[in-house]
This record gives C-alpha cells, sequence and structure tokens, in this order.
C-alpha cells in the first residue's frame, strides 16, 4: 500500500516520515515549494526531535511534490493533514482541507481503484459528512463507500515530542465511512505503532465529538491544577506537588497533565477547548465547564502579569529578565503561550523586558521585533535585569549557578518550582509559584487571614 500526505507541516512531515520509516511509500504534498525541496533534498524543514534522523531513514520510500495529482495516481490512500486554523466564532476553518480536496477529487475522477482520505486535521463536529463528502461527491463524480471512502483520525500529539508520541500513541481514534475504511487504517496503525494502543473505532461524528472532547477535558485538568496551586501560594505549608500526587494516585482521576504552574497554551488546547463551547452552543448547550477553563486560563495569566507589576513596583525597577517563550519546552512553537501573554501585559505597563529561550528566539522576533531584547544565553539575560521569570520547565535552565547572577538581589520567579528556594544562597531570592511566600503575597496585598484564623 502506499500512502499519501497532503500538508507537511508541524503534524504532517512528522506522520509521513513516522510511515515512511515503518517502511511504507509515501508521497508528500504541500503548496509550500520551498518545503517540498527542503524534504527533496534531505532536509528537515523545521526543528522536531527526530525528524531529521527519521528523514535520513526513509530517503528511498519519501518524496515531496506540488502536485496533487500524484497522490492520488499513486496512493491508495491520502492523510489530509492542513491547517484548520480558529474562526472568531470559534469553529475551526475547513477552507484549507477544501482547496486540497477540490484539487484531489478532480484527480479521482479519473482513477478505476478504490481511494481512501483521511481527514487528520482537527475539524469541528459535523464538517466530514455535511460538507466535505459532499464536495468529494461533486468534484469525483463518485460515490461515498462505492468509489471512494473517508476516515476521521485526529493524533493526539504534542510538539516537542510528535514522532514519540505518533509511534507511541495511548489511543488511535477512527472515524470510518465504512467498515473497508476502518479495517485498511487499524491494520496500517498496527504495523507502525510501538505500543499497543486502544484503537477507537466508531462513526465519524463521534469521532469529530471524541476529539475535541479529550483536549477539552484535559484543559480542564489542567485549570483545576491551576486553582489548587493558586490556594497554596496563601497558605503556608501547603504544598501543591503533593497534593496532585494524591489526586493523580486515584485512578478515576491519573496523574497526567496536573500539575499546577502556568496557563495551557499551543496550538491546540485553548482553540479546541473554545471549539468544544462553540460546537456545544451551536446545539443550545452552554458548556459552562469549558468556558470556565477558559477563565481560569486567562486569571492565571492576568495574576502572574499582577504579582509581577506589584514585584516591580516594591523593587522600584522597570526591567525584567524573561526564561522560556514557548509554550511548552522543547518546540519553538509560541502560539498563546503564558510567556507571549505575559509579554504583551507587562508591555503596557511600559516595563523593559529582555528575553531567551534555546529555540524560539526567531518566533518571537517575529512577533515582538525591537519592542523588546534578545539575548544570546541565560547569564546575558539574567544580567539584564534584577527581576526574572522562568516560564517553561526547560532543562537548559537547571545550567544556571549563582555565579551567573550579577545583581544582588535577584527575584527568580520559578513558575514550575525547578529550583529549590535557597538554591542560589543570597544572590537570589526565589520564588517559587504554587508555594506560600511572603514576598509573593505582599505583592497583592491578600492577607493570609482566612485560612489562619479558621474562618474557612
Ligand atoms: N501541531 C500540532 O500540535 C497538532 C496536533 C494535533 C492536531 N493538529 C492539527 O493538524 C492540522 C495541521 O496542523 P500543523 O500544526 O501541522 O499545521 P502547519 O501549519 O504546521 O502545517 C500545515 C501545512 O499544510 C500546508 N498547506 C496549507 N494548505 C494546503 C493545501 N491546500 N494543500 C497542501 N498543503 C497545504 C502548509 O503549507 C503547511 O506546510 C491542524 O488541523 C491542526 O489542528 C496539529
Amino acid at each position: 500500500m502506499k500512502i499519501s500526505v497532503i500538508g507537511l507541516g508541524k503534524l504532517g512531515a512528522c506522520t509521513a516520515v513516522c510511515f515512511s520509516a515503518k517502511g511504507y511509500e509515501v508521497i508528500g504534498v504541500d503548496i509550500n515549494a520551498d518545503l517540498v525541496a527542503a524534504i527533496n533534498q534531505g532536509i528537515a524543514p523545521f526543528y522536531e526531535p527526530r525528524l531529521q534522523e527519521l528523514i535520513d531513514r526513509s530517503k528511498d520510500r519519501f518524496c515531496a511534490t506540488e502536485d496533487f495529482t500524484v497522490a492520488i495516481e499513486q496512493s491508495n490512500i491520502t492523510f489530509l493533514i492542513v491547517p484548520t486554523p480558529s474562526r472568531p466564532d470559534g469553529h475551526f476553518s475547513d477552507q484549507y482541507l477544501q482547496d486540497a480536496l477540490r484539487l484531489l477529487s478532480e484527480a479521482l475522477r479519473n482513477k478505476k481503484e478504490f481511494h481512501t482520505f483521511v481527514i487528520t486535521s482537527t475539524v469541528s463536529p459535523g464538517t466530514i459528512n455535511k460538507k466535505l463528502v459532499p464536495l468529494i461527491e461533486k468534484y469525483s463524480k463518485k460515490t461515498l463507500n462505492k468509489e471512494f471512502g473517508i476516515a476521521y483520525n485526529p493524533e493526539f500529539i504534542a510538539l516537542g515530542s510528535v514522532i514519540t508520541d505518533f509511534l507511541n500513541p495511548d489511543l488511535v481514534l477512527i472515524g470510518e465511512s465504512c467498515l473497508q475504511v476502518g479495517d485498511q487504517l487499524e491494520a496500517m496503525y498496527k504495523r507502525v505503532c510501538e505500543t499497543d494502543p486502544y484503537v477507537a473505532r466508531m462513526s465519524i461524528n463521534s469521532a469529530e465529538i471524541a476529539k475535541i472532547s479529550i483536549n477539552s477535558y484535559v484543559t480542564t485538568k489542567i485549570s483545576f491544577a491551576n486553582t489548587l496551586a493558586s490556594l497554596c501560594e496563601e497558605i503556608e505549608d501547603a504544598d501543591v506537588d503533593d497534593i496532585t500526587a494524591a489526586l493523580g494516585a486515584d485512578k478515576r482521576i491519573s496523574p497526567y497533565y496536573l500539575k499546577g504552574g502556568l496557563g495551557f497554551g499551543g496550538p491546540c488546547f485553548p482553540r479546541d477547548n473554545r471549539a468544544f463551547a462553540a460546537f456545544a452552543a451551536d446545539l443550545g448547550i452552554d458548556a459552562k465547564l469549558a468556558k470556565a477553563t477558559d477563565g481560569i486560563n486567562q486569571f492565571q495569566n492576568d495574576r502572574l502579569c499582577q504579582h509581577i507589576n506589584q514585584i516591580c513596583v516594591k523593587k522600584g525597577v522597570n526591567k525584567v529578565a524573561i526564561l522560556g517563550l514557548s509554550y511548552k519546552s522543547c518546540t519553538p512553537v509560541i502560539e498563546e503561550s503564558a510567556a507571549i501573554k505575559i509579554i504583551k501585559s507587562l508591555l503596557h505597563k511600559n516595563i523593559e523586558l529582555t528575553v531567551y529561550d534555546p529555540l524560539a528566539m526567531e518566533s518571537a522576533k517575529k512577533m515582538f521585533a525591537e519592542t523588546i531584547n534578545y539575548a544570546d544565553s541565560i547569564k546575558s539575560c539574567l544580567a539584564a535585569a534584577t527581576v526574572c521569570l522562568v516560564m517553561t520547565a526547560d532543562s537548559a535552565w537547571l545550567e544556571i549557578e549563582e555565579t551567573h547572577f550579577v545583581h544582588q538581589l535577584t527575584t527568580l520567579v520559578d513558575c514550575w518550582r525547578l529550583f529549590e528556594r535557597h538554591q542560589f544562597g543570597k544572590v537570589a531570592e526565589i520564588i517559587r509559584l504554587g508555594e506560600y511566600n511572603v514576598a509573593w503575597l505582599e505583592g497583592h496585598g491578600i492577607k493570609n487571614l482566612a485560612f489562619s484564623e479558621g474562618i474557612v
């Protein structure tokens, strides 16, 4: 069986190389000529762990083109992994899917064999049956489940570990137009996966709802853990990590995505949760939980910004250094990251910012240009201000030593509790988010009275 993959971006390129590394012949199609050329020269078009290694391993089985006809003529199954940007109403746009499917369907007109389309892009529930199937039938002049089949098969991956997540999933989600299509996909995943995942097969409508429900549920967990962290900041001796470890040991809850820290970000969680609320609203149902989750996420960012501003006022400074810009470690992606939100808020307060991130500097320069300063190392970033925020749980920060601090005294706000409180002696006071800290509480003027006086 030969595979084609339409859209060779952050998820598509990784999907294509995973299939080719496991022995499938893969044709990649993208409208970006530079990206196609890079892949044909054997060069990873962007940074993602293991992408270059798998491109090297599958040189003979993976090539790229801008020609959609080749995908139909030379493969039996086509994965579509093009962008589905969020619309202002929270739903996903399917414009890029329609553009690609129109060209693919026209090419399908002349094909005699059965062809399978697999939609991997995240879509709003109802999109495939109501819009994409009629479009394919119109342009190919063929009939669903007779001459072509379709499946919804979204991935649950995180940037920075796309390839590992793809090859070791907990779950393979397949929404199928007919048994044949589901069987075909399941057999492919059995061959490719390095674990034995649960294969959830269902109708296309169910799979569309399942995809956004999973992400919406995970964001609820994150916001819950973050609320616990905020509470613990007010109570001496309360430790958010002890509490979430206890919660996580309960099978009904599980320990994953249950660490109090910063709000969630990135290209999927925030928008999938909003899409869930938008989908519910279409049905006349108010998804209060999803909306509250979004609100808590916003609150976390506002609260952090307020604290940092207060610390600056108290110290009489207007410079802040920020270590970590991406929405999580090991990726250059800064979309909806907590760091980007805090930078925007602090700029509004006229605070001068110096930033550093091992991977995301170029993305930040595109977004902020001259409005902030860019350090070229951890040390020079720390030297730029006496208030510093560690925004990602990146192992790079563990290299920080006492000698890196040139100011006495630096206030280091450690959002993920990477450092011990007195790790840097007298040169840096560490404020660990999610823990009681007098300096922090002074920052927002809320006293710890309610708890200590037994009011609650
Ligand atoms: N990145 C993630 O973490 C992630 C995770 C799960 C799901 N997804 C979903 O996967 C889809 C793709 O996301 P991504 O992050 O890989 O996007 P991306 O922007 O990194 O890549 C998309 C690629 O599609 C190409 N493209 C656009 N229109 C095209 C067309 N008409 N024909 C062919 N190629 C076209 C672009 O040139 C680009 O290379 C989205 O629906 C996203 O929601 C992404």
